[in-house]
């Protein structure tokens, strides 16, 4: 791919993909002892999309890389790289960018995943495919994915109410067309993309045990005991733990882009927080001093996707008009591990 130097890098198209199934609160209640009133109030979910029994990781993969580079006027064979963020898998061995590389047609490029990064996963791709493309201007396909519903545990209904599945992508390249000598080929938006201001990032790896789905690993390989006592799908956590560090860590670290960048939670249109439950952004946005109408949520639709909520919840601001050119968006994410981030972008 030839292009100029002094390009400019940003995000040239973004897609999304939730499965048709729709599972409600009350299809919980007659699964578990749980009732619609108790995951409303504590979660603000009142339904999420859970994929068909045959459909996959890659599968939900594909649709969100196909509709991101539709948005941005490119094809897979005009892609230089392809990072996947997802905490589950297609298959253990190899990693599922390998599946989505061979699904797309794609060229023999690198491709990677971000594996077990949890729900900041989409944040920290996102960075890696900036960085890699201003590094040598390449075009970086970013997919965040996560089949929850499937390595779940379904008894569980400390765990099993809060998720749902989705899939989101992002292209991150240079401006088609933006300078002279600039990437062949057009996209939709006539040169624009969406730019990275400022972005952070973090980890503290002294919570790991908090938030955790521990067999299959070295510590606890998968045997046929750990299988008949279903811990190869006990998602562990510690609910009130990672409320608390939720909210904490998302609001410093958009406290922290937003200095780096030299705005003020005022210059902001909107954010985008990663969609955990309704009362971890209620308390992140009082924090910041954020007006509810600048807060994106579609928690109640679509429960908590993991990495795959950013993105998802991104397209549809978008699709309503939430998001104009120019504007600035602040996206912010937590997840397990813990790692956490945040991004000001601007359209
Ligand atoms: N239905 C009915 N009762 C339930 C349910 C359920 N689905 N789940 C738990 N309970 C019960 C508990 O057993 C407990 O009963 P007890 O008092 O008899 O022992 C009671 O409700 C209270 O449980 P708590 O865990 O104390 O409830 P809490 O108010 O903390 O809410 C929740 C739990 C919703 C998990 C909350 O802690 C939370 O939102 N934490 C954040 C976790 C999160 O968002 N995780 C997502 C993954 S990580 C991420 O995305 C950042």
């Amino acid at each position: 791919m030839s292009t100029h130097p002094a390009s400019p890098v940003g995000i040239l198209g973004l897609g999304a993909y939730v499965p048709e199934r729709v599972m409600t609160n009350e299809d919980w209640g007659r699964l578990v002892d749980t009732t619609d009133a108790w995951i409303r109030e504590r979660t603000g979910i009142a339904r999420r999309r859970f994929a068909a029994a045959g459909e996959t990781t890659v599968d939900m993969a594909e649709v969100a890389a196909r509709r991101a580079l539709a948005d941005a006027g490119l094809t897979p064979q005009d892609l230089d790289e392809i990072v996947v963020a997802t905490d589950t898998p297609e298959v253990y061995i190899p990693d599922t960018s390998a599946f989505l590389q061979h699904r797309l047609g794609a060229r023999e490029v690198p491709a990677y995943d971000l594996a077990g990064s949890g729900c900041a996963g989409f944040l920290q791709a996102v960075d890696v495919a900036f960085s890699r493309a201003r590094e040598t201007p390449r075009r970086v396909l970013v997919v965040a994915v996560e089949l929850l519903s499937r390595l779940m545990n379904w008894q569980d209904r400390a765990t099993c109410v809060l998720f749902g599945d989705a899939a989101g992508a992002a292209v991150v390249g240079p401006a088609p067309g933006g300078v002279e000598g600039g990437v062949e080929g057009g996209g939709p938006r006539g040169g624009r993309v969406i730019e990275k201001l400022a972005a952070v990032a973090g980890t503290d790896g002294r919570h790991t045990g908090i938030l955790t789905l521990e067999t299959g690993g070295t510590r606890r390989p998968f045997s046929l005991e750990a299988a008949q006592q279903g811990l190869h799908k006990d998602i562990v956590m510690d609910g009130r733990a990672v409320f608390r560090e939720a909210v904490t860590r998302m609001t410093a670290a958009s406290r922290e882009v937003l200095r780096r960048a030299g705005v003020a939670v005022a210059d902001l249109a909107l954010v985008v927080p990663h969609q955990a439950n309704a009362r971890i952004l209620k308390a992140v946005a009082q924090q910041l001093d954020l007006p509810a109408d600048k807060l994106f949520s579609n928690v109640e639709d679509y429960g908590n996707t993991g990495s795959a909520s950013v993105p998802l919840a991104l397209v549809q601001a978008r699709e309503e008009g939430r998001i104009r050119e120019g504007d600035l968006v602040l996206l912010t994410a937590f997840g397990a591990g813990f790692h956490w981030g945040a991004m000001l972008l601007r359209f």
